[in-house]
């Protein structure tokens, strides 16, 4: 069924999501506090609004900035999108989903948005409206190709209307659609831009190294990326509460710390961390090593917390 959808915050990401759902048929408006940003997609022939205006709307998509000050999440953008559309989801009879697309700490739609849409609405949260937490993956230089042909979805709900509603119009665009709580799709969305950070990180610490022994540290990341377990083996090592064991992994990471250390490499701060990282976890468990090749990483997609939606 063909929606009426207004994207709050038409940057990088409302911009992607926005003409992702038009290319699906549904009517998309694009609203934004900035005159520039209206004026540019007004001119590429799109509906342009800077009130939000919902009566004949069912979604809300909030994708606006959540930037940080001094190492600290800024919220004042997403309080006066939420200030707004409480506001106006007074008015309306007919139930409404609120979306909320931007990455936002664990909690913070429990303790912040929806209390904010409640108070400022005067209405009920699972029963009036309905809210979903919906982290964007997208790679800026990308965005909207990767809006188009997303390689998962998640959704977080704490009502099945609201998951449903939302599963419903992703549905053209893939199969990949996880259901999970509001809390767990907040954090996923850190867990995953966390990773890629420590991925690019550990290369470039073997870049540094191999700098200072002369090697091209160009094919030693692309050997590595196909002999490593952890990178062609998607399940390999995400079960936490499990230090890395065996031979090889405690001694290696070891010797090789050492080696860099006493040559003068260069820092490698990400190894110091990862060999502390482990140490503090305390023993591995016994049986570590049959667990693996049992392929216990099988379970490991956390199917307590996520669920795909049939
Ligand atoms: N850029 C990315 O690659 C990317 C990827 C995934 C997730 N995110 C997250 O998505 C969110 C949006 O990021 P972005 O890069 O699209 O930001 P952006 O700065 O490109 O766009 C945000 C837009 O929101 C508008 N805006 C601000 N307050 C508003 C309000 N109250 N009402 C209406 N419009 C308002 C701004 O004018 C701006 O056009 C952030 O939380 C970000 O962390 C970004």
């Amino acid at each position: 069924m063909k929606r009426n959808i207004v994207v709050i915050g038409a940057g990088v990401v409302g911009g992607a999501t926005g003409k992702g759902f038009l290319s699906k048929g549904h009517r998309v408006v694009f609203c934004d506090t900035s005159g520039e940003v209206r004026a540019k997609y007004a001119a590429e022939g799109n509906e342009v609004c800077k009130d939000y205006y919902l009566p004949d709307f069912d979604i809300s998509m909030i994708c606006v900035n959540t930037p940080t000050h001094r190492n600290k999440i800024q919220y004042a953008y997403l309080e006066q999108a939420i200030e707004e559309l409480g506001t106006r989801l007074a008015d309306i009879s007919s139930y409404h989903l609120v979306s909320v697309r931007c990455t936002m700490l664990p909690g913070t739609t429990e303790e912040l948005v929806i209390p904010m849409l409640e108070y400022y609405s005067h209405k009920k949260a699972g029963e009036d409206f309905g809210v979903c937490v919906n982290p964007e993956f997208l790679r800026e230089a990308t965005a909207e190709d990767d809006t188009a042909h997303p390689w998962a979805v998640v959704i977080g709900a704490n009502d099945e209307r609201a998951a449903k509603e939302l599963k419903n119009i992703y549905e053209p665009f893939t199969s990949n659609i996880y259901l999970t709580d509001i809390k767990v799709a907040e954090m996923m969305k850190y867990a995953h831009n966390m990773f890629n950070a420590t991925k690019i990180s550990f290369f470039n610490e073997v870049h540094t190294v191999c700098q200072n022994l002369g090697i091209d540290s160009g094919t030693i990341s692309s050997l590595v990326a196909q002999s490593a377990e952890g990178m062609w083996n998607p399940e390999y090592g995400i079960k936490g509460g499990r230090p890395y064991g065996g031979t090889c992994l405690p001694k290696d990471t070891r010797a090789f710390r050492t080696f860099a250390r006493d040559l003068g490499l260069g820092d490698m701060t990400l190894l110091d961390a990862v060999i502390r990282v482990n140490e503090e976890m305390g023993e591995p468990v016994e049986g570590w090593e049959e667990i693996r090749t049992q392929k216990d990483y099988e379970v490991a997609l956390n199917t307590d917390t996520m669920d795909t939606i049939k």
